[in-house]
Formats: structure tokens, C-alpha cells, sequence
């Protein structure tokens, strides 16, 4: 086990590029799994923990795979699935895992997938998921911590929502491929990572209308083909890494992202006072001398994601005034607040709204990663405070980023990864 230890207080300042997109490469990798003939390669894919927990899982399924982390290629033969489990063991290291559900389910006529595990934030039901193919006509059974589905063809419908489920939508796309009949989605996720999603499906073959909106319908398919696909820049990272150049009155481009993707973060950003120049797949911020406080509420996309609400929250424990920042996605995703606490913040949580009265400067201590995005904004607070922080549990955070430490200490932070 690694930690981090950072001497602060930093100035991030220079340029980056962000890496392929995790949360998009995962969906995109299940679904090569619909691919019943031929190579798929996916290129821009970060070399993180949880894409390798994922190589397991679809290993596992039979699928062969070749990964080369240096140049962030996988390559996966779907052709011969040799299982339709995926086991406890591996989904309960990533939540994630559970996308294979659909394009199992499909090929296959019957998956058998445990309930997942990851990050723990609150409960995270995946009932969306399952009442989505149970509409689709679908039987499925609940067993001994497994979802098993079974059912093929499955029926296009109209599915229902009741709210946008990122990877309950990719699920969905999966399972309405290769269905009989239209399927028309509702109340869909709009976020990026579903829109390269179903690039790549359409790519491949399928006729997916309507990604990036509400309203998504998909006209069914025979088969999809082994393409050549890139994923997309990580809009998180890239976030991260520009919330951290406001905090610390420093000045960073990040390039390799659609600044479009990261509207909502740029906006509150310039009203907490940084400076914002955006180009094409370039984005520049600069930090004042010290930030604004902030109003924000995470939304589904185009909303302020939830993902970087720690990072915002750590930028509003040293802005001037009182910030509230409000959680809608998950509830009770707060788990860096007592972290931040313990680097001297002024935070109050009640129900799914913080409050925090910034202080003058944070001053370092030792801390945790409780999961990835958490980690990050903890990382950033560390960066910005006095004197020495340690952050322990930092493989949470090498689930989503890759060699944060690395990327931060090239833009003139003092961070270093120490074995424990
Ligand atoms: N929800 C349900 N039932 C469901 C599915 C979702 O009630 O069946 C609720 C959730 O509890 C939550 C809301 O709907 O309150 C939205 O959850 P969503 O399904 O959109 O989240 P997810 O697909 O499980 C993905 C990302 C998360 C990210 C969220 C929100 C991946 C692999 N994961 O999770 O990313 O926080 O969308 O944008 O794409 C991370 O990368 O660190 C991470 C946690």
C-alpha cells in the first residue's frame, strides 16, 4: 500500500494533457463484448486499476484480451464466451462491472451477474437496470447476491427512467442491440461518456438515435462488427486538475478534452473568481489570489457532476465566504468532509447540503482517500494547505487517475508516492 506526501502550499502551474476517459473506455470495452467475430482495438485507454479489475471480468466471460498499458491499447476476441457469470470476487472491487449484465445477456440469452461492489457511495441500487429488462421481457431472479437474467430475444419497449442512470442507460444500449423491435429510452443519462458510447456502438454497426439527449431509440441490428474505436479525453481528470490550478492561484491548460463537457465546471469556476480561456479540445485556467465562494448543486449532465464535487469543495474551503454546495445525485457522497476537517476546514453537513465558511489556508495533516473522487479533491486540499499532509489508502484514487502524484508534481506541486 502507497501513500502520498505532499508539501504545500503549491502553486499548480503549466500544461497536460488528459488521459482516455475511464468512465467511458469501460462501457466501451463491454460492449465489444456484442462483437462475435473479429478484434476489437479501443485506444485511449487509461492505464488504471479498474481497467484491469474489468480485463478480469471479461476474462473471466471467456474473452481474450491484450492490454498495453504504454500505448493504451486493449484489444478483445469476443468470439467464443465461455461463461455467463460474473463472479462476486471481481464485481465487488468495481461497481462498474456490472455493464457486462446487458451485452451478456444479449450474445448469450442468460447472465449471471453478482450485485456489485466500488465505491461506496450510500446505497446505489441498480434497480434501473433491472426493471429495464424485465420490460424488455426479460425473466430475472434475484439469488444468493446474483442477478440472474434470462431471455433471447429480448423485446424493444418503451423504458422508462425514473432518472438518468449513466451506466442504466449503456446497460440498456446493450441489451436493445441485437432486440426485437425498437427501443425507445426515456428520461436517458446525456452525459459524454454514454455519447461515446454509443459512437462507438454505431460505429460497429448499431442504429442508436438521439445520444447526448433525453430521448434515446435504438432500431435492432443482426450483428455489430470488430471496429477500431478511441475513447475519448477524461472530462474528471481534466476537471481536477483545473479546479486544482484555481485553488492554488496557479495557471494550467489542459489539453485532449471538449471544453463543452466540462461547461458547468468552467461557469461556477469563473464565478468563484478564476480566470477561464477555452479553445478547441484546450482549456486554460487562471486562480485569483483567493477564490469566491460558491453556490452549487450537482445535476446529471449537463449539471455540475457529482464527481468533482469534492474537488469544488476542497477549492471552497480556503475561498472567501460561505459556499453551499448541494448533492443530488448521490446523497450522502460526503465521505471527504471529515478529511477536509481534518486539515483544518470549516464545514457543516446536514442532510445532502454542506455548508463551508472558508478559512485563510488549510494546514497539512494525515489523511485518506475514502474512494476515487474524494481522493482527488482531498489530494487538491493537500496541495493547497500549509506544511506537510500525508494521504494514505491512495489505490482508491489510482482507480480513476493515473499517477496523479506524477501529473500534479509536473505541474510544480512537491508530491511524492511513498510505500507505507
Ligand atoms: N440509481 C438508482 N437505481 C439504479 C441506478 C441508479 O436508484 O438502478 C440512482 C443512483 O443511486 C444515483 C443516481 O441514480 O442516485 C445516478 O446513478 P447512476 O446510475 O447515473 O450512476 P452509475 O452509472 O452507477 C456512473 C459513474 C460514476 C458517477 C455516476 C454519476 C461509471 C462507471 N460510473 O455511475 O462514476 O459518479 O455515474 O455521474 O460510469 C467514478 O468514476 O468515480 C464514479 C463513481
Amino acid at each position: 500500500m502507497d501513500k502520498f506526501v505532499v508539501k504545500g502550499p503549491a502553486k499548480l502551474t503549466g500544461s497536460i494533457r488528459t488521459d482516455g476517459s475511464k468512465n467511458a473506455a469501460l462501457p466501451i470495452m463491454a460492449g465489444a463484448l456484442l462483437v462475435a467475430k473479429g478484434e476489437t482495438v479501443i485506444k485511449n485507454v487509461p492505464p488504471l486499476r479498474d481497467i484491469n479489475t474489468f480485463i478480469k471480468v471479461l476474462e473471466f466471460l471467456g474473452a481474450k484480451i491484450s492490454y498495453d498499458p504504454g500505448k493504451a491499447v486493449v484489444t478483445i476476441d469476443a468470439g467464443q464466451l465461455t461463461s455467463n457469470t460474473a463472479p462476486y470476487e471481481l464485481m465487488r472491487q468495481m461497481r462498474a462491472s456490472f455493464l457486462v449484465l446487458g451485452p451478456v445477456l444479449a450474445r448469450m440469452g442468460e447472465a449471471k451477474v453478482s450485485l456489485p461492489g466500488g465505491c461506496s457511495l450510500g446505497s446505489r441500487p441498480v434497480d434501473f437496470h433491472i426493471k429495464a429488462f424485465a420490460a424488455m421481457k426479460a425473466k430475472i431472479e434475484e439469488k444468493s447476491g446474483y442477478i440472474i437474467a434470462r431471455g433471447k430475444p429480448l423485446h424493444g419497449d418503451i423504458i422508462y427512467f425514473d432518472r438518468p442512470s449513466h451506466t442504466g442507460t449503456e446497460n440498456l444500449l446493450y441489451g436493445a442491440v441485437f432486440a426485437k423491435g425498437k427501443t425507445t429510452i426515456i428520461n436517458a443519462a446525456c452525459d459524454p461518456e454514454v455519447i461515446d458510447v454509443a459512437h462507438y456502438l454505431n460505429e460497429a454497426g448499431a442504429k442508436i438515435h438521439g445520444a447526448g439527449t433525453p430521448t434515446i431509440t435504438v432500431e435492432p441490428v443482426g450483428k455489430l462488427n470488430a471496429i477500431e474505436y478511441t475513447v475519448s479525453g477524461d472530462r474528471l481528470v481534466a476537471g481536477t486538475y483545473l479546479i486544482g490550478a484555481a485553488m492554488t492561484s496557479g495557471d494550467v491548460e489542459v489539453s485532449g478534452i471538449e471544453p463543452e463537457q466540462l461547461t458547468m465546471v468552467l461557469r461556477k469556476l469563473e464565478e468563484m473568481g478564476a480566470k477561464v480561456n477555452s479553445t478547441k479540445k484546450k482549456i486554460r485556467v487562471q486562480g485569483p489570489k483567493r477564490l469566491g465562494p460558491i453556490n452549487l448543486t450537482t445535476f446529471p449532465f449537463p449539471g455540475f457532476p457529482t464527481d468533482l464535487q469534492a474537488c469544488m469543495m476542497a477549492a471552497a474551503c480556503t475561498a472567501t465566504g460561505t459556499s453551499h454546495i448541494k448533492e443530488t445525485v448521490f446523497v450522502d457522497r460526503f465521505s471527504h468532509t471529515m478529511e477536509l476537517r481534518r486539515l483544518g476546514a470549516d464545514i457543516q453537513v446536514a442532510s445532502s447540503e454542506a455548508v463551508v465558511n472558508g478559512i485563510e489556508g488549510l494546514q497539512g495533516a494525515e489523511v485518506m482517500a475514502p474512494d476515487i473522487r474524494a481522493g482527488a479533491g482531498i489530494t487538491l486540499a493537500c496541495l493547497s494547505a500549509r506544511g506537510k499532509s500525508e494521504i494514505l489508502r491512495v489505490y482508491h484514487i489510482d482507480r480513476g487517475y493515473h499517477q496523479l502524484e506524477e501529473k500534479l508534481a509536473s505541474l510544480g506541486a512537491d508530491i511524492s508516492r511513498q510505500p507505507m
